[in-house]
This record gives C-alpha cells, structure tokens and sequence, in this order.
C-alpha cells in the first residue's frame, strides 16, 4: 500500500567546537544538568512526526553511548565527516534504502539545544507540501556595519531583506542528497543545507523561527541557553496554561 511521506531528522554532532574550547567538544558540555546534545535531541523526539533521528558521530566518539537518548529506539548513529556538510552527507548515506526521494529530512544542529518542538512541528506544517523545502530563520533586526581590518566601520550595509539561517532545515531526501552531492563534486564549502539547495536553482522558503533558538558556538552562549531552557518549552507553558483554564 502506498505510503506518505516520512519524516527523518539528521543531527551533525562530529565538530569539534573549536571557537568553544575546552576539553571536549561543546556539544557534550553539561547544560542544566544534561549535555547540550542530550538537549538538542528531546526536542526532535518530542515530536511524533519524526520518525528517526540519525546522529553523526566523530570516530572514537564514547560520549554519545552515555546519553539516555542513545537508548531510544527512534535514534541510530552514523560515522561524522571533516566538515558539517560530509557529517550530513553520512547520516544521509546511512538513511539509503530506507529513505524514499520523496521522504522528508529535517537536519538540526547539535549545537541547538533551545530548540523548541512548537518549531519542528511549524516547519513541518508549513513545508510539508512545498515543491522545495525550507528553514527555519530570522529577518535581521540589528544594524549591520561592513568592518575594515582596522577594526573601523567601512559601510552600513542595508538589512532589508536579510535572514539569519537557523535549523532544522527541512529538504526531500532526493532533493538534498542530489545538491550535497553536487556540491562536494564542485569543491564548494557550504555552511547549510539551504546553499546547497540553493545551487541546485531552487529557492528554499524561510519559515520565521523563534529568537531563542541560539547555537552554542562560545563559551558565554551557555549561560544564555540555560536561561532559555529554564522557562521550558513554549508547548509546556501552552499545556499548564490550558490545565490551569480547565481548572476554573
Ligand atoms: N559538525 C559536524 N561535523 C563537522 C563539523 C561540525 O557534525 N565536521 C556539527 C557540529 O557538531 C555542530 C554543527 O555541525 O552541531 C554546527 O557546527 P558548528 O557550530 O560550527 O560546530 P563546530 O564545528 O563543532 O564548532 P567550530 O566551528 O567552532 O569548531
Ligand atoms: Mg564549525
């Protein structure tokens, strides 16, 4: 019997969180208690939609194995690359067979812990019917300067029309394995699935995303992300809140 499109996430969580330092890679670094990774993959879980969830890993990764995540059936591993865009080239290759062109790939960062699920479930309802696909992102609110190596202002550049790519990126799997193929036989480095699509001619679709959905990248973004995560997800709030009107 003919079956709808499924959906996959793919998390890239070889780096090795270089710009963060420290001892080991950021996204085993504790946050509230669970590592940043542990984070990130609660919030793709959470929603049923997803289907599976492939993480790929750097060679001789032993961190991962601890995660109570790694003990749900719903995630599996895969070998990282040298840079984001093989770690995701990997995780798709690991999704060959299984995954049909048609099949939806949602790939999140491991890096994103704030992730809310009111989000994945956005992206997907938007984009589930899209010819291309899409990401979640932001329009530029502050003001943006061109620097000289002097440190000095050389320009205010206009922000209109501007966005700041966030994840999931949401791509068919035909679709996103044909332009990241494409893209390593041309040599390109590409920082996001989105450049890769966008080389292939098509025009992904941005889907306004939630401001605190940040990427630890430095070592002052976790106390950030602590303070988002300590109010909890939206979802939650939503479901306190109606519990509390029903109570009335
Ligand atoms: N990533 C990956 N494989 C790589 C490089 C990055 O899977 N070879 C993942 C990271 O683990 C992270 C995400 O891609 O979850 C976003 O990358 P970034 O924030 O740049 O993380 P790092 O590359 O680890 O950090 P840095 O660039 O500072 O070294
Ligand atoms: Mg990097």
């Amino acid at each position: 019997m003919p079956r709808g499109p499924r959906f996959f996430a793919v998390v890239p969580a070889a780096g090795r969180g270089e710009r963060f330092g420290g001892r080991y890679p950021k996204q085993y670094v504790a946050l509230l208690g669970r590592p940043v990774l542990s984070w990130s993959l609660r919030a793709l879980l959470a929603v049923p939609t997803v289907f599976s969830v492939v993480v790929a890993l750097s060679t001789g990764d032993r961190r991962f194995a601890r995660l109570p995540e790694a003990r749900d059936p719903r995630v599996r591993t895969c070998r990282g690359g040298e840079r984001r865009e093989l770690s995701v080239a990997n995780a798709l290759e690991a999704l060959a067979g299984e995954a049909r062109d048609e099949d939806w790939v949602l790939v999140h960062d491991a890096a994103r812990p704030c992730l809310d699920p009111s989000d994945v479930r956005r992206l997907v309802a938007t984009l589930r019917d899209d010819p291309v696909g899409g990401l979640l992102g932001l329009p530029v609110g502050d003001t943006l300067k061109a620097a000289g190596r002097d440190g000095r202002c050389d320009g205010t550049v206009p922000r209109d029309g501007l966005w700041r790519a966030l994840t999931p990126q949401m791509f068919r799997y035909g679709v996103l394995r044909r332009a990241l193929r494409l893209n390593l036989e041309r040599g390109r480095a590409v920082t996001d699935e989105a450049a890769a699509v966008e080389a292939l001619g098509l025009r992904p679709r941005l889907v306004t995303g939630r401001t605190d959905n940040i990427k630890i990248t430095f070592p002052g973004d976790l106390g950030l992300a602590a303070a988002i995560l300590r109010t909890g997800w939206s979802e939650k709030d939503e479901d306190r809140a109606r519990l509390r009107r029903s109570r009335l």
